[in-house]
């Protein structure tokens, strides 16, 4: 894990605010997931945090990549564009999920050549895709509970299902391939019951499709959601893969494939903040720090993820409850309004955030003249495995 020591040499070095992305821990991240998934080819949701760095460092580990946008797929891209034409073929039908079940005709158009598999979730988008989009594999988006997921997703996706047979018989009819079955369970998800549900529910479409005549349908995509360890309360993840390995042992074949999407699970624990004390105040009693990064940028995860992120002092003091306001003049760039803090920081010195990869920087805009946080890559590789120095890159989210 990077040491306040080292993030203090980086901001020395680079200025505030920043956003240090360790890859260490992304390789870490996706190590562990292996390990107590190894029936489980995992594609990291690139929306989470879509660095290309970062898709670089997990390209060279092995992972596969979910997609949801035509940009998206570019940055994935760019790692095979030199492979020659078959193999980059087979990789991209391997490696990549297209998982907007809703997408723009334009985009279908775009993709149908590279005939990735692509989620759908109801009979207007069939249409559209055997009409923009007819070499593609299909994976249906089946809505399972979310209960007590920290960002809920089933009331925007999903066939409901009771529809669901219906919905890959009516693909297979337009002459489309139905691969198999997708699900999310909600982000951070902490319920690991959403899972064993999800599962089981996947179970029994995959057998009426069966008893209907279907027989086809060879993956089963467990989506993302598997929960960070922002806190304590947060079981460990070896808990959850035993009882994903379990169900799916129990109610899949070996020869279904089985696909997972987690996001927030490879990155949150690999990004920190450091920000900078640029104000100072009393407010009804309680005392105000102003700080050079806010929920328009790197905190922006506040608002689009329900998240929080408690900034620390690289130094003690006697703290007490504050509040800690963002850079711009909007009421709404408020961090936190009971942050444990040093009393006595002073104006210029520094705080920081841990597990602050996801969803995050990715969401940051340009709102008020003030940019997204300087970006640098620690432990990051070259393709011979070798290390590379810190690296600053001052990109878009
Ligand atoms: C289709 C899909 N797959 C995967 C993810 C990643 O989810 P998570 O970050 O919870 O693993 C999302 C997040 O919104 C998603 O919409």
């Amino acid at each position: 894990m990077i040491s306040p020591k080292q993030l203090q040499k980086l901001a020395a070095e680079h200025g505030t605010p920043l956003f240090v992305v360790d890859h260490d821990a992304i390789r870490r991240n996706y190590a562990e997931f292996k390990k107590y998934l190894p029936r489980v080819q995992a594609y990291y949701a690139v929306k989470a945090e879509p660095d290309p760095a970062i898709v670089r460092t997990l390209y060279q580990a092995g992972a596969s990549f979910d997609v949801a946008s035509m940009p998206e797929f570019k940055i994935v891209y760019e790692n095979i564009k030199g492979m020659p034409q078959k193999q980059r073929q087979d990789w991209i039908w391997d490696k990549i999920i297209y998982a907007n079940p809703i997408k723009p005709t334009e985009t279908l158009e775009q993709l149908d050549p590279y005939k990735p598999l692509v989620t759908y979730d109801n009979l207007e988008e069939v249409r559209k895709i055997k009409k923009h989009a007819p070499h593609v594999g299909l994976a249906l988006r089946i809505k399972v509970p979310n209960t007590g997921a920290m960002v809920e997703l089933s009331s925007k996706f999903g066939a409901a299902p009771g529809e669901a047979v219906d919905f890959i018989l009516a693909a297979v009819k337009e002459g489309l391939t139905v691969e198999g079955l997708s699900f999310h369970v909600g982000s951070q998800t902490t319920n690991f019951e959403n899972y064993v549900q999800a599962i089981n529910l996947a179970a029994s479409i995959f057998k009426e499709a069966g008893d209907r005549g279907y027989k086809k349908m060879n993956v089963l995509d467990i989506g993302g959601g598997f929960p960070a360890p922002y806190d304590a309360t947060v079981k460990p993840f070896r808990e959850l893969a035993k009882k994903i390995n379990t169900e799916i042992d129990r109610l899949f074949p070996k020869n279904i494939e089985i696909l997972a999407e987690p996001g927030r699970f490879m990155i949150a624990t690999a990004g920190t903040s450091v920000v900078k004390i640029t104000g100072k105040a009393v407010r009804d009693g309680r005392l105000c720090y102003y700080v050079n990064d806010g929920v328009y940028h790197t905190y922006s995860g506040i608002i689009f993820d329900h998240c929080q992120y408690p900034l620390k002092s690289f130094r003690k003091g006697p703290e007490e409850s504050c509040a800690v306001f963002g850079p711009t003049c909007d009421a709404l760039d408020v961090i936190s309004m009971s942050n444990n803090l040093p009393s006595d920081l002073e104006l210029g010195e520094l705080l920081y955030s841990v597990n602050i990869g996801a969803y995050s920087h990715a969401s940051s805009t340009y709102f008020n003249g003030f940019p997204p946080a300087k970006v640098v890559h620690i432990n990051e590789k070259t393709a011979s495995g070798k290390t590379t120095a810190p690296r600053a890159c001052v990109c878009a989210a």
